[in-house]
């Protein structure tokens, strides 16, 4: 399989994303524009911010910088966020999209998802997300953490068929379920928190496995992602880390080890491990939502 930082997969509307991009989850604004200018500047081409995270000025303060550092377009970089919790609705997703943009200093992303499934509120969420599409404000459209009830429900009714379900995915936490529906349907799987947040990384038998290939064992989950065609969008603050989830194209992983590492999946999901309350807002905005779903069942 030959792979390069460059290699892309096709979207079900025809755009070609790229399979590797930073991640930017728990950074500060300034923390965010350093590391996107360190990753431009060490050839990723694939941005993840949210506005959750509350760092989208950071991501666009150091995504103009890096295009003017490194003589690159808008167009070469490939740019994703997602509707925060609090703003979804059609009308308010439509109002509060234009601010995103303005912050990101942009006038487009290349792909828009809904950021977790609010029940009762998602489809209408949705809606807002064709229009957007339809007037070009976004190249591509799909959502974050919604399981295979849920996306069924969007197949259903809505127009455009989600691109991408962005969820957490490592190697032990496979989404068998959510993987096979999305291979079935043309939607591709991008792995969030693709190391585990970092903690998959001290599991001793990827250990062995990296001394094998004298690889790190974040190397080694990066290559494995990418080997199954899940977009991956691993987060760092430390250079050398940026420059080294990059390095993954001068090996590749056997079929036995891509399935010796398939067999690792406790569907153990960290984030709700870790007792992360989703209702924490570091936007500043209001949170409207306080009854959306922020338990286990979101992906059963
Ligand atoms: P840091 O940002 O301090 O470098 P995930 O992408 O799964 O959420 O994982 C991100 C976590 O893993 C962060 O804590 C990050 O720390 C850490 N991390 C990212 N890349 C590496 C690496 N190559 N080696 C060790 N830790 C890493």
């Amino acid at each position: 399989m030959n792979f390069s930082i460059d290699s892309t997969v096709t979207l079900n509307n025809g755009i070609k994303m790229p399979q590797l991009g930073l991640g930017v989850w728990q950074i500060n604004n300034a923390g965010a524009a350093q590391s996107v200018e360190w990753a431009i500047k060490h050839g990723y081409r694939a941005i993840d911010t949210a506005k959750q995270y509350g760092n989208e000025a950071g991501v666009g303060a150091g995504l103009t910088k890096a295009l003017a550092d490194n003589g690159l377009k808008r167009e070469d970089i490939f740019l994703t966020t997602k509707i925060f919790n609090g703003d979804q609705g059609y009308e308010s997703t439509l109002e509060q999209f234009d601010g995103q943009l303005k912050n990101l200093q942009t006038d487009y992303v290349d792909l828009l998802l809904i950021h977790w499934p609010v029940d009762g509120k998602y489809l209408d969420t949705w809606k807002a997300l064709e229009k957007i599409y339809q007037e070009g404000k976004a190249r591509a459209i799909g959502v974050s953490n919604f399981n295979v009830t849920r996306l069924k429900d969007i197949l259903k009714n809505g127009s455009v068929k989600p691109a991408v379900d962005q969820m957490e995915f490592n190697p032990l936490c496979q989404e068998g379920d959510i993987k096979n529906f999305c291979q079935e349907n043309n939607i591709h799987l991008e792995a969030w928190s693709p190391l585990g947040g970092g903690t998959v990384l001290n599991d001793e038998r990827l250990k062995k496995i990296a001394d094998k290939y004298h690889k790190s064992v974040a190397q080694i989950i990066l290559r494995w992602d990418l080997q199954q065609g899940i977009i991956t969008i691993p987060k760092s603050v430390h250079e050398e880390r940026i420059v080294q989830n990059a390095n993954i194209y001068d090996f590749e992983l056997s079929d036995d080890d891509v399935n010796e590492i398939k067999g690792y999946d406790e569907e153990k999901r960290s984030l709700w491990y870790g007792g992360f309350k989703w209702h924490g807002n570091p936007t500043g905005a209001s949170d409207a939502v306080q009854d959306w779903d922020d338990s286990t069942e979101y992906a059963k």
